[in-house]
């Protein structure tokens, strides 16, 4: 694999963070670059037992070797950000687009103030709308601006298509998921941006031709934070009852959740041109599955629900998530002929 775009088919929370640290770990990439809206996000990576949040650094973190860029395409909440870069000890390694907007104090305080924000649609409250609203305004501040960011600037769509001209492995990290797109989702119960494949490749700044493989990645069960429309909504008793409750990792808010949506799942893949898939949390369903590595050890109504969902979306499952742990991973890449 070289280039590698990783993108969301649901609505968020799919279970990215724990992907991206399966391939940060197992393909040794020489770049991984964040796409996506900005720290809205909130990817969980767990490794040796310890459980690291990230909302703007990648989450190839784990991996010290890989550089961590950020896109011009995504918002940046500087104190985050240092913070970050202070609990990973990541100084030396990460690289801020010259262009990225900035959110400042008053985004956050107009998206946590505004009504309809807050009770309507359901916010992060990181300050992102209202931070891309001046940028559409061109009355934003960029990232080259903030002299605390001055030793982490640099142009990384050079830097992204240099190393893609290297052939060396590159993994793009989207953010949020396809049906919170503000083009393509449930609006206006959405987030501020697209966030689909190709949205994630202009965040970075690389064309599509550049691209060998998209990878979306679903949960075993579907999951919503804020308003909008769930099809098949569990009730919160049952929820709890089947394993499903979570808590949004950004607001602390209970995720509501629903079986897992063909339909969705297979708009999804033409919405963002998959070429594989990643499953996660199948062993929340399959409690058999748990921490298997590998697909001949998985129940057999593991691989019949597999079997189905290629079926159905005509897109092959290659890595399936067994466990919080970044270890707990069936791989099929080789399997499928996609890693020489
Ligand atoms: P905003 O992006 O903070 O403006 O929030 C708009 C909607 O998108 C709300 O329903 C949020 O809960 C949802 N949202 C934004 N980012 C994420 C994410 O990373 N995961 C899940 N939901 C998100
Ligand atoms: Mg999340």
């Amino acid at each position: 694999m070289t280039c590698t775009v990783i993108v969301g088919g649901f609505f968020g929370d799919e279970g990215k963070g724990k992907i991206v640290a399966y391939l940060a770990v197992k393909d040794n990439p020489k770049i991984t670059v964040r796409g996506g809206v900005g720290p809205n996000a909130g990817h969980t990576v767990v490794l040796n037992q310890k459980e690291y949040k990230l909302r703007m650094l990648p989450s190839a973190v784990i991996n010290y070797k890989t550089s961590l860029l950020i896109g011009p395409g995504v918002l940046v909440d500087p104190n985050i950000l240092l913070k970050e870069i202070a609990i990973f000890d990541a100084y030396k390694r990460v690289i801020v687009d010259k262009q990225s907007g900035v959110i400042e104090e008053k985004h956050i305080e107009s998206d946590r103030g505004d009504s309809y924000l807050q009770q309507r649609i359901g916010t992060t409250g990181s300050g992102c709308g209202p931070a891309n609203v001046e940028r559409i305004m061109r009355t934003a501040k960029l990232c080259k601006d903030i002299p605390t960011l001055s030793s982490y600037i640099g142009d990384v769509p050079l830097i992204v298509n240099q190393s893609i001209s290297r052939g060396e492995t590159v993994l793009i990290e989207g953010t949020q998921g396809t049906y919170i797109s503000l083009i393509h989702g449930t609006y206006p119960y959405t987030t501020t941006k697209d966030v689909t494949a190709s949205a994630i490749c202009s965040d970075v700044g690389i064309g599509p031709k550049v691209v060998d493989d998209v990878i979306v990645v679903f949960k075993a069960y579907v999951t919503r934070v804020g308003a909008g429309e769930l099809l098949g909504e569990l009730s919160q008793e049952e929820a709890e009852k089947r394993g499903w409750l979570e808590r949004a990792t950004v607001t602390g808010r209970t995720r509501r959740s629903a079986p897992f949506n063909f339909e969705l799942a297979k708009r999804a893949v033409m919405l963002n041109s998959a070429s594989q898939i990643a499953i996660t949390k199948f062993d929340i369903l399959f409690p058999e599955a748990k921490n298997i590595k590998d697909f001949s050890d998985l129940p057999y109504e593991a691989k019949k629900m597999i079997e189905k969902i290629e079926v159905e979306t005509k897109v092959p499952v290659t890595i399936v998530g067994t466990g919080a742990e970044t270890e707990a991973t069936v791989d099929r890449r080789r399997e499928e002929g996609f890693l020489s």
